[in-house]
């Protein structure tokens, strides 16, 4: 077995934090025991760190590397778009096919706005549903991230990732709480916190709030905590409720979108929302997002009530680079998608027998390339509330071991399986997880 050894990476991160404030840059790459590794390189499935140590990479960027790295039609496409130029700040023929393509893929999306980042995307989605429904509140889900803007970051981590959910009756809707230093309170004022997968106190809030409430905002599915599926009906609610109701149906699809499916999750579930946006896998890596919705909504922007900006929006590089994704994905009518979800499942039920085998209380929820791992004594994990009951720092310990076992992780239980994982992955991951179970 391989000795896995981080002396380059910590002599980095120490010679990092002179220069780069925190020395990563992003607050959550922090996070990583025992240290923050300095990747070399990654082709694959698999990256390469500064000491020389590979891992089998279920990390895959947080999300974005749906065909693993080094992907031959990304790399192509991408320089191929360098060599004619990589930002124009004009308009080109990619902005056209992308969105031409993403109207053909999303099944909610007659019209497209480009952006950079998730962050940005939900941000334009929330302007949008102001301006449409001239109302101002937002409802939105313990547990649920919809990127770190001031108007909508409540979590990761703040008090609704650790406040527990209570029941429709007991419910009492408080004033969410910036979700780091340096926020305007004021912005959140306009927020309104509910538990997710009630749809009691969903009905409730809405028809109560109907007149100030301009959007509803939700993962499809809970991924950034615990890959919680919805409860059966309650999308169908929400929807139902929000179109009664006069109020704009936000489905952030920045984890799902492109991953449990080609067509989104709201695809996959067949809900109609108003607005979706999509991000990380849609560029294999590459920093592009987009908006996607109904052109009543949309047409805002083409009117100029709505203004949407941005100087890299829409450059040669980020839509070459998602229309090549969009290619690899939807090749053979996207079997891809079949073979991701059945890796995944095997690794999945690989884990759960393992779990199971030793006696140790844990859970896997999986929909699609996309799960959560979890210790916990819960028989199964669909609330919040239950979710919070997890041994994460158990969790942790674990990532750490399979690290020195030859795998990435994410630190907080969230794997992600990319398009080129194979049965060599698997088996090694699953020996890797055996051995590693045996060590916390
Ligand atoms: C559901 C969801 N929305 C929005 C975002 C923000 O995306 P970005 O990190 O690209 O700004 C994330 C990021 O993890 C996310 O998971």
């Amino acid at each position: 077995m391989a000795i896995y050894h981080y002396e380059q990476s910590t002599r980095k991160f120490a010679e990092s934090r002179q220069f780069l404030a925190q020395g990563v840059a992003s607050s959550l790459r922090a996070a990583m025991k025992p240290i923050p590794l300095f990747a070399e390189s990654a082709s694959g499935a698999r990256i390469r760190d500064v000491d020389g140590n590979e891992y089998i990479d279920y990390l895959l960027a947080y999300g974005p590397s749906i065909l693993g790295h080094s992907h031959p039609a990304l790399v192509e496409s991408v320089y191929e778009a360098m060599t004619k130029g990589a930002s124009y700040g004009l308009q080109h023929e990619g902005e056209i096919q992308l969105a031409r393509r993403l109207t053909e893929l999303l099944p909610c999306a007659e019209s497209i706005a480009l952006s950079g980042s998730g962050t940005e995307a939900v941000m334009l989605a929330l302007r949008l549903a102001r301006a449409h429904t001239g109302k101002r509140k937002i409802v939105r889900f313990h547990g649920h991230y919809h990127g770190w803007s001031d108007t909508i970051f409540t979590s990761f981590p703040s008090s609704d990732m650790i406040q527990t959910s209570t029941s429709s009756e007991e419910y009492k809707e408080e004033q969410s709480l910036p979700g780091t230093g340096g926020q305007s309170d004021i912005a959140l004022t306009e927020v309104i916190l509910l538990p997710w997968n009630d749809t009691i106190l969903l009905e409730r809030t809405l028809r109560e709030g109907k007149d100030q409430i301009a959007a509803v905002i939700s993962e499809p599915v809970m991924c950034n905590s615990g890959c919680i599926l919805p409860a059966p009906g309650y999308l169908e609610k929400m929807r139902e409720l929000t179109s009664e109701l006069g109020i704009v149906m936000i489905l952030d699809e920045v984890i799902t979108g492109f991953r449990v499916a080609l067509n989104g999750a709201h695809g996959r579930f067949a809900i109609m929302p108003d607005l979706v946006t999509v991000g990380k896998a849609l560029g294999g890596g590459i920093a592009v997002s987009a908006v996607g919705g109904k052109q009543s909504i949309m047409s805002l922007l083409e009117t100029g009530a709505v203004s949407h900006l941005g100087t890299l929006n829409g450059n040669r590089v980020a839509t070459s680079a998602a229309l090549a994704t969009l290619k690899v994905l939807s090749d053979n009518e996207g079997a891809i998608y079949e073979r991701m979800e059945s890796i995944s499942r095997r690794i999945v039920e690989g884990i759960r027998d393992l779990l199971s085998k030793k006696g140790i209380d844990g859970i896997v929820n999986q929909i699609g390339p996309v799960f959560h791992m979890m210790f916990t004594q819960e028989k199964h994990v669909e609330n919040f509330e239950a979710f919070n009951n997890r041994d994460a720092s158990a969790y942790s310990t674990f990532a750490e071991r399979m690290l020195e076992e030859g795998v990435l992780l994410r630190p907080n239980g969230l794997w992600y399986v990319s398009a080129v994982h194979s049965e060599q992955e698997v088996k090694e991951t699953l020996a890797a997880v055996d051995r590693a179970l045996d060590r916390i």
